[in-house]
C-alpha cells in the first residue's frame, strides 16, 4: 500500500515511517524542511534497510499534491504536517492559521481531486485545554486555550464536515498526549532547532551540559509532589497507533477522533528521577514559576484506542528515558 506522509520528515512521521516500512508499506515523505532536516531520510533507511522517498514541497501547494497523489497512486495519507510552538503560535496566529488550517484545507481539497480519502491525522490533546474532569475521554469538552490548539480544533472540525459530506471519507484524529523518546537504534530522535520548550528534549539537554539546569514551572500545584502530571507515551507506540488506525480506516468509514496516551499520568519529578537513574546521570533542577497556561494535570482515557484500534502503548517511561538519551548522546559523539 502506498502511503504519503505529510510533515514526513518530522519527529513522530519519521518514526512511524520506520515502522510503516518495516511492514512493506511503500513509504513517500512530504515536507519543506520548516522543522526538520533532509538526512533523516538518511537515517530511515539505515534502520529499515529500504529506501524511503522524500519529496520537498508543502502542503498548501494543492497543485502539486494532486500530481503527487496521481502519480504516486498514493492510497492513503497521514497527515502530520504543521506547526506545533504554542508560545508562538500566541505570537503569530495568521502564520498557524495559514500553514495548519489553510494547508489542510488545501491537502484536503488535492485528496478530493485526485480520489485519495483515507486520512490519519495528527491532532492532540491540546484540543481538551483545561481539563474538567480526568482521565480526558473523547467526548470531553473541546476547550482548546491557544492559537495552536484552536488550529487543531478547527481542523478536526473540517475533516469532521468532510466526512459528513461524502461518506467515502474515512478519517481518524489521533490526539496525542505527550510523546517523547526515540527509536531505539538511536538514529533518529527529536531534535529541537531552537532551545527547546518541552520537558524532554529540556531535561536532554540538561544532561549532556549544554542548559545548566531543568527549569521545574512550579511546585505547587495539587498534586502529590507539587510538580505538574502529563501522560508521556513512547514514540514508537504513537507510530504502531498510525499502523493500527490505517488498518481500522480499511474496514470502517466515517470520522473518528481517537487518544492515543497510556492512561497514566506521570509528574515532572518522577520524569527527572526516572531519567537520572535509567541513564546514571544527575540532572540540576530549580523549582521556578508556574509556566502561563499549564495545566495541573493531563492523562488520557485509552479505552477508545483499544476497543477501536486494538492498541495499547506498551513501552515504559524508563525506555522513554532511555531511548531519548541515547539518541542525543550518538548525536554528539
Ligand atoms: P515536527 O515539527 O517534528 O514535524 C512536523 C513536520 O511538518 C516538520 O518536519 C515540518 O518541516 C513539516 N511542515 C510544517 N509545515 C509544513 C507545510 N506547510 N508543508 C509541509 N511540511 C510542513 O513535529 P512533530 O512533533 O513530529 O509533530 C507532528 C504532528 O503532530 C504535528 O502536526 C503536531 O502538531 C502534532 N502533535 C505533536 C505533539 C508533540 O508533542 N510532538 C503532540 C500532539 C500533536
Ligand atoms: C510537560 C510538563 C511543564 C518544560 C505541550 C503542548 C501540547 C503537546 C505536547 C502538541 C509540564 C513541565 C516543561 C520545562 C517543566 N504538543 N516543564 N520545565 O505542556 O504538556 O504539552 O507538548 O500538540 O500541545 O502544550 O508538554 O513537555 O512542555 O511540559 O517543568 O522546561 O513539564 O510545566 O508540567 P505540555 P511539556
Amino acid at each position: 500500500m502506498n502511503i504519503l506522509l505529510t510533515g514526513g520528515t518530522g519527529y513522530i512521521a519519521s518514526h512511524t515511517a520506520v515502522v510503516l516500512s518495516s511492514l512493506g508499506y511503500k513509504v513517500f515523505l512530504y515536507d519543506n524542511l520548516s522543522n526538520s532536516k533532509r538526512q533523516v531520510v538518511t537515517q530511515i533507511k539505515k534502520i529499515t534497510g529500504s529506501a524511503v522517498t522524500f519529496i520537498k514541497g508543502d502542503i498548501r501547494d494543492s497543485d502539486r499534491i494532486v500530481r503527487l497523489l496521481k502519480r504516486k497512486k498514493i492510497e492513503a495519507v497521514i497527515h502530520f504536517a504543521g506547526l506545533k510552538a504554542v508560545g508562538h503560535s500566541v505570537d503569530r496566529p495568521i502564520d498557524y492559521f495559514d500553514n495548519n488550517v489553510a494547508g489542510t484545507v488545501s491537502l484536503v481539497r488535492a485528496m478530493n481531486l485526485a480520489n485519495v480519502k483515507t486520512m490519519v491525522f495528527s491532532s492532540s490533546a491540546t484540543v481538551y485545554g483545561n481539563p474538567t474532569y480526568l482521565p480526558l475521554d473523547e467526548i470531553h469538552p473541546k476547550l482548546a486555550v491557544n492559537p495552536y490548539g484552536r488550529t487543531k480544533l478547527h481542523i478536526e472540525e473540517l475533516l469532521q464536515d468532510v466526512s459528513d459530506a461524502d461518506a467515502e471519507w474515512n478519517i481518524s484524529c489521533l490526539r496525542y498526549f505527550n510523546p517523547i523518546g526515540a527509536h531505539e537504534s538511536g538514529f533518529i530522535g527529536e531534535e529541537p532547532s531552537d532551545r527547546p520548550n518541552n520537558l524532554m528534549p529540556y531535561l536532554v539537554q540538561v544532561a549532556l551540559g549544554d542548559l545548566p539546569y531543568l527549569r521545574v514551572f512550579g511546585g505547587d500545584y495539587p498534586t502529590p509532589d507539587g510538580t505538574g502530571i502529563r501522560d508521556y507515551v513512547h514514540v514508537m507506540d504513537i507510530a504502531d497507533g498510525h499502523v493500527a488506525a490505517l488498518d481500522f480506516l480499511s474496514k470502517n468509514g466515517g470520522w473518528h477522533a481517537l487518544n492515543l496516551g497510556t492512561g497514566s499520568g506521570c509528574s515532572v519529578f518522577e520524569l527527572v528521577r526516572i531519567f537520572e537513574e535509567t541513564n546514571q546521570c544527575q540532572i540540576s533542577a530549580k523549582v521556578v514559576e508556574r509556566r502561563p497556561g499549564d495545566v495541573a494535570e493531563s492523562y488520557a482515557c485509552v479505552e477508545k484506542a483499544y476497543t477501536k484500534l486494538g492498541w495499547r502503548a506498551k513501552r515504559t517511561i524508563p525506555d522513554m528515558c532511555y531511548s531519548a538519551w541515547h539518541f542525543r548522546k550518538n548525536r554528539v559523539v
